[in-house]
């Protein structure tokens, strides 16, 4: 006998999750299938994001950050401490802590919101009679059926070709959140956000950390001038990244996994390390949802087709976050979630794809959102630009963190803000500002114009708003 729902959700990552809820909310009867399973082998909603990504990766910034503070900055507030050291187990199970406590969340907003959870995998049985049959294989075989179904499987990191993860010396975002120990010598393929996040986290606890990056441009897809400016600090801190290679050969050996791989001039360079991180990407997660049973379509890379409502090739049948095409970030699979939930109400839901900021929690910081420079310039954008450094900001000076600048991008004629790109301190929260502002259409008087509290980093937004019309004061 199969129970019958409004709405199925296959997926309890921030996509599938928030989707459930908000389609509660909007007084749909609601199942969310997920198969995460904790280390007792119990339910763990919350998908990659929350399990073994952002909050996780978060966490253990946060330590390693506290750290590097600690043994290195302190002294300059006048505290001394001696014999710093790092009990890694305890910072793991700090971090398992806060995963918990977000799965557990989430359990909780299902029970509010009254969405049925089904632990295990969900699967496409049949195109039945106004819906779709959905197959849930766990402890306890299922059989759902859903008028509408929202696929919100995720991404998994991808593979070097042939070269396995095996989670204790090649590891994947997995295994590099569960080092039980401080490495000496870590390397890392691929130098984009996780290789940048996880490779600061081993780094400041003491590892030597070297990130291979094929492409010769350092975060090719940030400003010019902030990438710049970024990568001088990582520089500065000891965080060797070497770009333009190819890698080659990849041997794990009991102890060891040993790299070659050809370097920018073309010169055949040797590597040994403790451990390996693999980040060059993820791919979508759509084997075992049995998707050709319904002739649900997929694109060569594996990712569910969809429109920009992300409404797929079936009736009835939405794709959302990860596992589609756009940016692979937790706030744009929410959206994109909430969106759908709306749609399926027949409201009108949507996201703005020209707003989404980004984030990399390094130190410093680097966050985004809109066009950069580089972009402007290949579309044929007449814009003026103004930065504003964090050297010249009080607030900054106080906390003893001036590395970065805010830098505005606004169109030569509207002075419409185009881009906004932060690198320095909390950019992750100042970003906000700028998304509001992106998101009401705002120029760059506007923010200009508006008090800022004193001392606070956000000055350094309002004057780089001045500085598009060249203008700052305090600089
Ligand atoms: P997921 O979070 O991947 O969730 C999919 C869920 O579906 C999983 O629980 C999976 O087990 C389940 N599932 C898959 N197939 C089935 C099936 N057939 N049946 C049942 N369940 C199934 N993004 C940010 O915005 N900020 C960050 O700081 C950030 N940090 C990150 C750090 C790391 C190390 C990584 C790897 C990613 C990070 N991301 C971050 C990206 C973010 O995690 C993803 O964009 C986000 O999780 C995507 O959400 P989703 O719901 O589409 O998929
Ligand atoms: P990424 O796409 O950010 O970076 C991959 C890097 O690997 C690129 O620079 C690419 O040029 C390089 N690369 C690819 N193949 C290579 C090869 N064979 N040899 C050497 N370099 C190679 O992917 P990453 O870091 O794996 O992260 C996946 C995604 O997860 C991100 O794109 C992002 O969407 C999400 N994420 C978001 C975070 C955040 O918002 N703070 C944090 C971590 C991940």
């Amino acid at each position: 006998m199969s129970q019958a729902f409004d709405v199925v959700v296959i997926g309890a990552g921030p996509g599938g999750y928030i989707a459930a809820i908000r389609a509660a909310q909007l007084g749909f009867k609601v199942a969310c299938i997920d198969e995460w399973k904790n280390a007792a082998g119990g339910p763990a909603p919350g998908g990659t994001c929350t399990n073994v990504g952002c909050i996780p990766s978060k966490a253990l910034l946060q330590s390693s950050e506290h750290f590097e503070h600690a043994n290195k900055h302190f002294a300059d507030h006048g505290i001394s401490v001696k014999d710093v050291k790092m009990d890694v187990a305890k910072m793991v199970a700090r971090k398992d802590e806060v995963v918990k406590q977000n799965n557990d969340g989430i359990l909780y907003l299902f029970k509010k919101n009254k969405v049925t959870f089904f632990h295990g995998r969900g699967s496409f049985g049949k195109a039945v009679d106004g819906g779709y049959e959905i197959k849930v294989s766990g402890a306890k075989e299922e059989t759902l059926t859903g008028k509408q179904v929202v696929v919100a499987t995720g991404s998994s990191a991808r593979q070097l070709p042939g070269v396995e993860f095996d989670e204790v010396n090649v590891l994947s975002n997995d295994g590099a959140l569960r080092l039980g120990a401080v490495p000496k010598k870590m390397a890392m393929i691929g130098s984009g956000v996780i290789g940048l996040e996880m490779g600061s986290v081993w780094r400041r606890l003491g590892t030597e950390v070297t990130i291979l990056e094929a492409m010769p441009a350092f975060l090719s897809a940030v400003d010019d001038q902030i990438a710049k400016e970024a990568k001088k600090a990582f520089d500065k801190q000891g965080l060797k990244v070497e770009l333009g290679v190819k890698v080659g050969e990849v041997k794990s050996t009991k102890t060891k996994v040993n790299i070659t791989y050809t370097d920018a001039k073309g010169a055949e360079q040797k590597l040994s390390v403790d451990k390996l991180i693999v980040s060059i990407g993820r791919v979508p997660n759509t084997t075992g949802l049995n998707a050709e049973a319904v002739g649900l379509q997929l694109d060569d890379r594996g990712a569910i087709v969809v429109d920009a409502d992300c409404k797929t090739n079936l009736p009835g049948v939405w794709a959302v976050g990860d596992v589609v095409r756009g940016p692979m970030l937790a706030h744009k699979a929410e959206e994109e979630g909430v969106a759908v939930a709306e749609r399926m109400a027949g409201q009108h839901g949507h996201v703005n794809f020209g707003t989404i900021p980004w984030v990399i929690y390094t130190s410093p910081e680097i966050a985004w959102v809109g066009r950069t420079e580089q972009q402007l310039k290949a579309d044929g954008v007449k814009y003026k630009a103004g930065t504003f450094p964090f050297m010249a900001n009080g607030r900054a000076r106080a906390l003893g963190d001036t590395t970065g600048m805010v830098k505005f991008l606004a169109d030569a004629e509207t002075d419409e803000i185009l881009g906004v790109h932060i690198v320095g301190p909390m950019a992750s929260e100042l970003i906000s500002e700028a998304v509001v502002a992106m998101e009401f259409r705002a120029s760059s008087e506007d923010i200009a114009r508006i008090c800022h509290a004193h001392p606070s980093l956000s000055e350094a937004t309002k004057e780089a708003a001045l500085a598009v019309d060249k203008r700052t004061l305090n600089f």
